[in-house]
């Protein structure tokens, strides 16, 4: 039996809320189909930092190399000034880790209302790959006479070639794999961005033809996929993108969806450890209340299991919360499920 070693960072706000269900429904997937996991806990977040100082340790970081996965909650805590936490634990795990893919599915849920009129789950059904370590949070830049009438800032979008092609090489290569419409939609603003999209539009068409003729190549600049996701989600099927223009659109994936309640995303290295997450914030005000939907963070531990080869125990998870929504849930919004975080898990639990 294989026994994986999870590192679990509940975080801030809800954070610990939903990851207590996340992991009641992979301890009950688990058991079901004979894997195991092992978990350590860090109690990184603002409740610490606050305390200590301390973000992230150094050495929390170096065990972290050496374990399976990693599940976060979620960062972002009301007495910690915006920024701090975010940089220093979400994306320095980011960069440290070299997760250098953040995927993030697009999928509508049975049951789940739809705030576009007349979409069902098959129309919305796709998958955004965001570049992760790269573009505008590369935090290249600074100022020039700060605080003065002549106060410059200057913050540059890097890209790089590696950086670029490796991303492109990944969603050609999830595109191909996925085997639904196999169409690789290229997100960026070559008509203003001439320097940065060009290099990405040469880099997509050279690794297309050459290696991946099989996926169908298709373009759009970033204000238009705004309107084609929401007139016509269902013309996608991978969509990649850099990382300002992912961190985006995928907020409005996450709405076409049906909200934060259930969007999950995983920060990949495909050649290391990974880190998974549900991608709404810590969110104070329904903190300890039992009302937040856990259901993101539960998607997020069903991609980690197929992230670390367990496509059974993924597909399973995916199959209770589609049962859950399908027939239980009145609502994804928090308060309004009909039913409490912890039932909800139980729920999900229970369908597994
Ligand atoms: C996300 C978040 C982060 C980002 C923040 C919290 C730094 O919005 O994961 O999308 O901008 O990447
Ligand atoms: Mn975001």
């Amino acid at each position: 039996m294989p026994v994986y070693k999870i590192v679990v960072i509940p975080g801030d706000g809800t954070g610990p809320e939903v990851t207590r269900e996340a992991l009641k429904v992979m301890d009950a997937a688990c058991r079901k189909h004979n894997v195991g996991f092992e978990t350590v806990e860090y109690d990184f977040g603002g409740e610490r930092y606050l305390r200590t100082g301390e973000i992230l340790a150094d050495s929390a970081l170096e065990e972290i190399r050496g374990m399976d996965a990693v599940l976060l909650g979620a960062v972002g805590h009301p007495r910690v000034k915006p920024g701090i936490l975010e940089k220093g634990l979400l994306l320095r795990l980011r960069f440290e880790l070299d997760l250098y893919i953040n995927l993030r599915p697009v999928q509508l849920y049975p049951g789940v209302e739809c705030p576009l009129r007349d979409k069902r789950p098959e129309d919305v059904d796709f998958v955004v790959v965001r570049e992760n370590t790269e573009g505008l949070y590369a935090g290249s830049g600074g100022f020039l006479r700060r605080g003065t009438p002549h106060e410059v800032a200057i913050q540059t979008s890097v890209n790089t070639r590696f950086g670029v092609e490796r991303c492109l090489r990944f969603a050609f290569g999830f595109c191909r794999d996925r085997n639904k419409k196999k169409t690789l939609t290229l997100c960026g603003k070559t008509n203003v961005l001439t320097y940065a999209f060009d290099l990405w539009e040469r880099a997509f068409h050279e690794i297309g033809e050459k290696d991946y003729p099989d996926v169908k190549r298709d373009y759009a600049h970033v204000d238009a996929i705004c309107m084609w996701m929401v007139k016509n989600p269902e013309w996608f099927d991978v969509i990649v993108t850099d990382n300002m223009f992912g961190d985006i659109i995928t907020d409005l994936g996450a709405m076409i969806q049906g909200g934060m309640g259930i969007a999950a995303g995983g920060n990949i290295n495909p050649e290391g450890v990974s880190m998974f997450e549900p991608i709404g914030g810590s969110a104070p005000k329904y903190t300890g209340r039992n009302v937040i939907n856990p259901l993101a963070a539960v998607c997020a531990a069903a991609m980690m299991f197929r992230n670390l080869g367990e496509e059974t125990v993924a597909a399973d998870i995916e199959s209770a919360v589609r049962q859950v929504t399908g027939t239980r849930l009145k609502s994804l919004a928090a308060g309004h499920m009909g039913y409490g975080t912890s039932e909800v898990g139980d729920l999900v639990a229970a369908a597994v």
